[in-house]
């Protein structure tokens, strides 16, 4: 059994370029193409998205990736990121993020009908670029977690809990030592995360972690502190934040996993659509916007 995780459209409703230099709408229809144009035997059960569908906070974006998403040729769920409104999620996913209402307005649901158990996990926040638990939704996920403690899961969430050492992303994430304990409690668990427009494999506290390469915006992986000593003079001069606030337009990427008897393999795949690795861009926002 396969399932293919794609990340980070950040799709505009406005026809503007993504932080003024991404086509978010062609790296779409490239990847939906590609997806579209795979042989029977290459397809997942399913496609999950974990987070920043839209960008710009428009419901024209939603609309967009909602028609696109419709085109695949497996179902498809979705994880709520920074960049993404929880009402547009409730009012246009229903199929796609079936949210039962007692965990309402949380973007929380599993998917139990396949020998992968999904745990789907809205560690949004609103109007916040950083993400974490609340009491309610640590309280669920313990809850779901223990219903089936063995079986092969994958929780996917947007931001990962873990530091990921480019410091503009490590922003903290809220109780993710309790996030911790309670994802150890599960035999066989993987943690599959988007947000860092970059592929990432660690073992965190003793869980497995992974976290998805961007459909739009390749992360430039840059450890460097706003602070660092090995800044340039128009890096200085250019207010830089520190590593993690700036990328390529590289090729789509996304995440194949695939369960072998009770173990999860997951694999880096990469779309080719010839994309020339310019940059790096900041991931800088249109006067007036935020995150
Ligand atoms: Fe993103
Ligand atoms: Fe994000």
């Amino acid at each position: 059994m396969k399932i293919i995780q794609i990340s980070d459209f950040h799709l505009r409703g406005d026809g503007k370029l993504s932080f003024h230099k991404a086509d978010t709408i062609a790296a779409m229809e490239h990847t939906i193409k590609y997806f579209c144009e795979r042989k029977e035997y290459e397809l997942p059960e399913f496609f999950v998205i974990t987070g920043d569908l839209a960008d710009g906070g428009t419901k024209e974006g939603y609309e967009l990736i909602y028609k696109a998403i419709k085109r695949l040729p497996r179902p498809c769920f979705v994880v709520p990121g920074n960049h993404d409104k929880r009402e547009y999620f409730l009012e246009m996913f229903k199929e796609q993020a079936p949210v039962k209402d007692d965990i309402k307005p949380y973007i929380c649901y599993t998917i139990d009908l396949t020998p992968i158990r999904i745990i789907v996990v809205d560690t949004s926040k609103p109007a916040c670029h950083s993400g974490g638990l609340t009491d309610t939704v640590a309280q669920w996920l313990e809850q779901k977690l223990m219903e089936y403690p063995k079986k092969p899961t994958l929780v996917f969430t947007h931001h990962p809990p873990f530091t990921t050492g480019l410091p503009a992303m490590d922003e903290g994430f809220d109780q993710a030592d309790r996030f911790a304990e309670i994802l150890r409690q599960h035999e066989n668990v993987r943690l599959c995360c988007g947000h860092m427009h970059t592929g990432i494999f660690t073992n965190w506290k003793g869980i497995s972690c992974v976290t998805c390469p961007p459909v739009a915006m390749q992360m430039e992986v840059d450890f460097r502190g706003k602070n660092s000593p090995d800044l340039t003079e128009e890096e200085k001069s250019d207010d830089f934040k520190g590593g993690g606030d700036r990328f390529f337009l590289g090729n789509p990427a996304y995440l194949l996993h695939d369960l072998q008897g009770d173990m999860i393999n997951t694999h880096y795949m990469i779309i080719p659509i010839g994309a020339d690795y310019s940059g790096p861009w900041p991931f800088k926002y249109y006067d007036g916007e935020e995150d």
